[in-house]
């Protein structure tokens, strides 16, 4: 049975421990990730973000030493979650560019969990009196919020409109395949443009959709897009 939590250091104390868990477990699956994704300048963010991890994790240790705890985790469920069901998707998404959208959306999931949990601990640290905790936790929160702006900047930039156009490449190889079938394919059905059946189908209709969400001033997550000095 778990330890009685009963003061607000004692659930910093835990805080701690399960950051150590979450960035364990992230500094495992980055890996994975890195393989997993296509585009180059994606890989290239995760394999920064990787070696990020690894020094967010270190950082901790001196936190539980100061506070008088070995370098230990406790179980964080919720990343495990979310990292799980990231490794799922992956597994049913085989289109290189479709995969990688779905990674970076498992990526900011990732990201939005420990936003969360870092700004809670730094909010528990300046509470406790805990001061130079508070400023090595903040630190890695501002490194977070980085990387989740860049994965927003990759995926309006890149990632969302390869993805789209892929599916609108099938949809019209799919369409040429019934024209050639069907005797039909200078009908307008092989272009995806044709009134009432490829203007629904078609580039037309899901690249707008698309295009209107890439010039809007949110991503998938609801993060607002800033400018980015590229990396
Ligand atoms: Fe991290």
């Amino acid at each position: 049975m778990s330890r009685v939590i009963s003061s607000l250091q004692e659930l910093y104390l835990h805080k701690l421990q399960t950051l150590v868990d979450t960035e364990r477990l992230i500094a495992l699956s980055l890996p994975l990730m890195i393989e997993a994704a296509s585009h180059a300048d994606l890989q290239r963010a995760f394999h920064v973000h990787l070696q990020q991890t690894e020094e967010q994790e270190r950082r901790l240790e001196p936190l539980l030493a100061d506070l008088g705890h070995e370098f230990q985790a406790a179980d964080c469920p919720s990343i495990r979650g979310i990292i799980e069901e990231g490794q799922l998707l992956m597994k049913r998404v085989q289109d290189p560019s479709v995969r990688d959208a779905a990674l970076i959306a498992s990526a900011q999931a990732v990201e939005h969990h420990e936003i969360a949990a870092y700004g809670t601990a730094r909010a528990w640290a300046l509470q406790l009196g805990l001061g130079e905790h508070a400023r090595v936790l903040e630190r890695t929160l501002r490194e977070e919020e980085e990387t989740d702006r860049l994965l927003t900047e990759l995926a309006e930039r890149l990632v969302n409109h390869d993805a789209e156009q892929r599916g609108t490449d099938r949809q019209l190889a799919r369409e040429a395949m019934v024209g050639d079938r069907t005797g039909t394919a200078t009908s307008g059905l092989s272009t995806g443009r044709a009134p009432g059946i490829g203007g629904d189908l078609g580039a037309g209709s899901t690249g707008s959709v698309g295009q209107h969400f890439v010039d809007g001033d949110h991503s998938p997550t609801g993060q607002p897009m800033r400018d980015y000095d590229g990396r």
